[in-house]
């Protein structure tokens, strides 16, 4: 079982919460944010927060999606979200997005610092994949800043209109040279946090 709460650099991560609904349809409401991704609902309706977040006590116990809430480190209010999906998939093992008002702080770098510790430290699995859209370049950077390097490039439909994506992936081996460097600051760090 993955921990319940971690703290990563300048975040920390926890399950979500029925209380978190409302941050959730503002932020991840906005278009800006909605936009990139491929399932969030723009205009983002009422109710779906709450039904989104009653699903993922289920999707945990399944073993096929660990879904986080982000929040700055040492505060409680919700600012993001990342997912880690471990089952086999084409392009997509994980998924993040951080509220605007919180945008270039390292919160999604560091945040999907920790998700690919879960996957190789905790989950052990051997390889990690997701993509971004070719023109969203801060997803691009972030997947960078974890040493996820490109795959390949591919069109793919997205919300209705074909767009090019960029499939990004690190291996065990790939972030076990990461952890091994000598780099102050290379090695994320993370730590699991007693509930408060
Ligand atoms: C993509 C996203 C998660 C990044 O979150 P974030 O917390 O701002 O990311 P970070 O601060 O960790 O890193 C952002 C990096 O992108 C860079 N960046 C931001 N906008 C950029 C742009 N237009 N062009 C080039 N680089 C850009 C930042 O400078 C930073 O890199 P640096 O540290 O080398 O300076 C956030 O913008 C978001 O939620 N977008 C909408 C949803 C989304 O796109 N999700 C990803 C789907 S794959």
């Amino acid at each position: 079982m993955l921990p319940e709460r971690l703290l990563a650099g300048p975040v920390a991560l926890r399950h979500f919460t029925a209380a978190d609904a409302p941050r959730v349809q503002l932020l991840a409401g906005e278009r800006e944010v909605a936009e990139s991704t491929a399932l969030i609902p723009h205009p983002y309706p009422d109710g779906a927060a709450a039904a989104w977040i009653a699903t993922h006590e289920s999707a945990r116990a399944k073993g096929t999606e660990f879904t986080y809430a982000i929040t700055e480190s040492g505060e409680d209010v919700l600012i993001g979200a990342i997912g880690l999906r471990p089952g086999p998939s084409e392009h997509e093992s994980f998924g993040c997005w951080i509220g605007r008002p919180y945008w270039n702080r390292g919160y999604a770098t560091a945040a999907a610092q920790a998700i690919i510790v879960l996957a190789f430290e905790w989950l052990d699995l051997d390889e990690l994949t997701a993509s971004h859209l070719a023109r969203n370049a801060a997803s691009g950077r972030v997947m960078e800043k974890c040493e996820m390097r490109l795959l390949r490039t591919e069109t793919r439909d997205h919300r209705g209109m074909p767009e090019e994506f960029c499939v990004r992936g690190i291996t065990r081996e790939g972030w076990a040279r990461v952890v091994g460097s000598d780099a102050p600051g290379q090695r994320p760090r993370v730590a699991e946090t007693a509930k408060r």
